[in-house]
C-alpha cells in the first residue's frame, strides 16, 4: 500500500490484548515468547504490550522487506525525544540521506591502512586477556574467572583505544554506567512524566551522570590531542575531527559535539555484541571437544611461539567458522532492536500501522529448517563445506542487513577470532555450569557473572 494499507486490510493474526502477559513473557525469555508467537499465528505476528502496538517477523522474504526493501518506512526506534545529552543522536537512528552520509564516513574511518592498526591493537588486547587468564589458572581450574567480565574488559579496551588513541585508560566501569543511563533513559521515556523522572536524583542516573561526563572528557581530550597532533594520529576520533576541521564536515557532522554524540554510542554500545559471542564460543567449544581439538591444532600452527599479529586473520578459517556458526546458532540480537512503521505499510499481506514496532526473529531465521540442515547441531563444518551452505543470503544476517549493517564487522570477527586463537594455544577454560550463558533478553548480549574454571593446556 502505498504499498500503502487500507482499512479493510487486517493486521497481521496475533492475541488480542493480553498487554501484561506478553511484558511479562517478553521480558524473561523474548526468543521463547517469539517461538510461542510463530507457533500459534504463523510467520508474521502482532501483539500489544501496554502502551505499544508491536508486530514480529519470521519469514525470510518479509525481512528482507523490512530491512531492505521497504526500509525507509521502518525507522530504528528510539522512544520520545533525543535529550540534551544525546541531541544528535548516534547513526544507528537515522535515516535517509542523513544516515547515508553518516555511514559513508564511519566506513571510511574503519576501513582502508587503518584496518592493520586496528588489527594489531586487538591482537594485543587478546595477549593481554590471556595474561590476565593465565595467572588466575591452576591445575585444578584456579579461582576461576567471570569469562563475561574478562570479554567485556577485553573488547572495551580495544575499542578504547581504536577510538581514542593509545595513551588513554578508562575503566570499563565508565563504559558500563553510561549505557546503563541510556537504558534508563529509554526506560523513563516509554512511560508518561519523563521529564520529572528524570529529575529525580536516582542512583543509576547520577552515577550515569558523572561517568559520562569522565568519557566526554577523554573524547574532548582526543579531539585537541588530534588538533595538536596536526592531525597525524589515526584514532577514529583523529579522522572524524580532521574531516570536519579540513572538508567542513565528517559525514555532515560539524560540531565537536555532534562527533562527540556519534562516537560515544560507538564507545559504549557495541560491546555486549562481542562478548556475547566469545561467551557463547567458549561454551560451544566446551561441549564439542573434537571441534575444540581443532581449534586447538590451527592456533598451534598459525601461532607463532603463541604470539600473534593482525596477519593471523586470514590463517584461522577453521575458526572463522566457528564464529559464523555460534553466531548462526546463538546470535547476540535473537530478536532485532524494533523498527518502527513511520506509515501505514502492507506487508505479507497485512496492515501495519504506523507507530507499530516490527521486530525481525533473527534466531528463529537461523534455525529455520528450510535453510538448514540439522539446524540445532553446532557444526562449523557446514561454513566449510562446498558450496557454503545452501541458503539465501538473507537468511543469515547476524551482522543485520541492509543500510544499517553493522558497521564493526571487521572488528568484531578480530575480537573473536584473535581471543579464540590465543587462548586455545595455551588454556582451556571450563564452563562451571554446562548450561549457556544467560541471555540479556532486556536488550542485547549475555549477562554475567558466568564462571569457567581456567587450565593450562597440555598436550
Ligand atoms: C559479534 C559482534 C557484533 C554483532 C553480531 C553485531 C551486529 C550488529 C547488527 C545486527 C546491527 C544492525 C542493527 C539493526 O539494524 O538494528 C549492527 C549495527 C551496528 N554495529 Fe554491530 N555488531 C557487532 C559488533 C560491533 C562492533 C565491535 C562495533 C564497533 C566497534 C559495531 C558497530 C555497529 C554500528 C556503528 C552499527 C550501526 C550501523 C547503522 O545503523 O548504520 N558492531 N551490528
Amino acid at each position: 500500500m502505498k504499498e500503502s494499507a487500507g482499512s479493510a486490510v487486517p493486521s497481521p493474526p496475533g492475541p488480542k490484548g493480553q498487554r501484561l502477559r506478553n511484558l511479562r513473557e517478553r521480558t524473561s525469555d523474548f526468543s521463547e515468547f517469539a517461538n510461542r508467537l510463530r507457533h500459534e499465528y504463523g510467520d508474521i505476528v502482532s501483539f500489544e504490550l501496554p502502551f505499544m502496538k508491536c508486530c514480529i517477523v519470521f519469514d525470510t522474504e518479509l525481512i528482507r522487506e523490512v530491512l531492505v526493501t521497504q526500509q525507509p518506512y521502518f525507522r530504528p526506534w528510539f522512544p520520545g525525544d533525543l535529550t540534551d545529552d544525546f541531541k544528535y543522536g548516534s547513526i544507528s537512528l537515522h535515516q535517509g540521506e542523513e544516515h547515508r552520509r553518516r555511514s559513508e564516513f564511519m566506513a571510511s574511518a574503519f576501513a582502508g591502512d587503518s584496518e592493520g592498526a586496528y588489527a594489531a591493537i586487538i591482537a594485543e588486547k587478546a595477549l593481554r586477556l590471556r595474561g590476565r587468564l593465565l595467572s588466575l589458572a591452576g591445575d585444578d581450574g584456579g579461582e576461576g574467572a567471570d569469562l563475561v567480565k574478562e570479554f567485556e574488559r577485553f573488547a572495551w579496551d580495544a575499542i578504547v583505544e581504536i577510538v581514542l588513541g593509545r595513551d588513554v585508560q578508562l575503566p570499563r566501569r565508565l563504559g558500563e554506567d553510561a549505557l546503563d543511563l541510556q537504558k534508563m533513559y529509554l526506560l523513563l521515556d516509554i512511560v508518561p512524566g519523563p521529564k520529572l523522572l528524570k529529575s529525580l536524583p536516582l542512583p543509576t542516573l547520577r552515577r550515569g551522570r558523572k561517568s559520562v561526563k569522565l568519557v566526554d572528557d577523554a573524547l574532548y581530550a582526543a579531539m585537541l590531542k588530534a588538533r595538536a597532533s596536526g592531525y597525524s594520529r589515526n584514532d577514529i576520533v583523529a579522522k572524524y575531527v580532521r574531516a570536519m576541521d579540513l572538508d567542513g564536515a565528517a559525514g555532515g557532522l560539524d560540531t565537536d559535539q555532534a562527533i562527540r554524540d556519534e562516537l560515544i554510542i560507538l564507545l559504549t554500545a557495541f560491546i555486549d555484541a562481542p562478548t556475547s559471542a566469545l561467551a557463547f564460543g567458549v561454551h560451544y567449544l566446551a561441549a564439542n571437544p573434537d571441534v575444540r581439538r581443532k581449534v586447538e591444532r590451527e592456533a598451534d600452527a598459525v601461532l607463532n611461539g603463541g604470539s600473534i599479529d593482525e596477519t593471523a586473520f586470514d590463517r584461522l578459517p577453521y575458526t572463522s567458522a566457528v564464529l559464523d556458526e555460534v553466531l548462526r546458532i546463538d546470535p547476540p540480537t535473537p530478536v532485532m532492536l524494533p523498527k518502527e512503521a513511520t506509515e501505514d505499510r502492507l506487508l505479507g499481506g497485512y496492515r501495519i500501522s504506523e507507530g507499530t514496532l516490527v521486530h525481525v526473529a533473527m534466531r528463529a531465521l537461523h534455525h529455520a529448517p528450510e535453510h538448514w540442515d540439522r539446524t540445532s547441531d553446532f557444526r562449523p563444518e557446514r561454513w566449510l563445506e562446498n558450496p557454503r551452505p545452501p541458503c539465501p543470503a538473507h537468511a543469515y544476517i547476524p551482522f543485520g542487513l541492509g543500510p544499517h549493517f553493522c558497521q564493526g564487522m571487521d572488528i568484531a570477527r578480530r575480537l573473536f577470532m584473535f581471543a579464540v586463537a590465543v587462548l586455545a594455544e595455551r588454556l582451556r577454560l571450563e564452563p562451571r555450569s554446562a548450561e549457556p550463558p544467560n541471555r540479556n533478553d532486556a536488550a542485547v548480549g549475555v549477562v554475567g557473572p558466568w564462571t569457567a574454571d581456567v587450565r593450562e593446556r597440555h598436550g
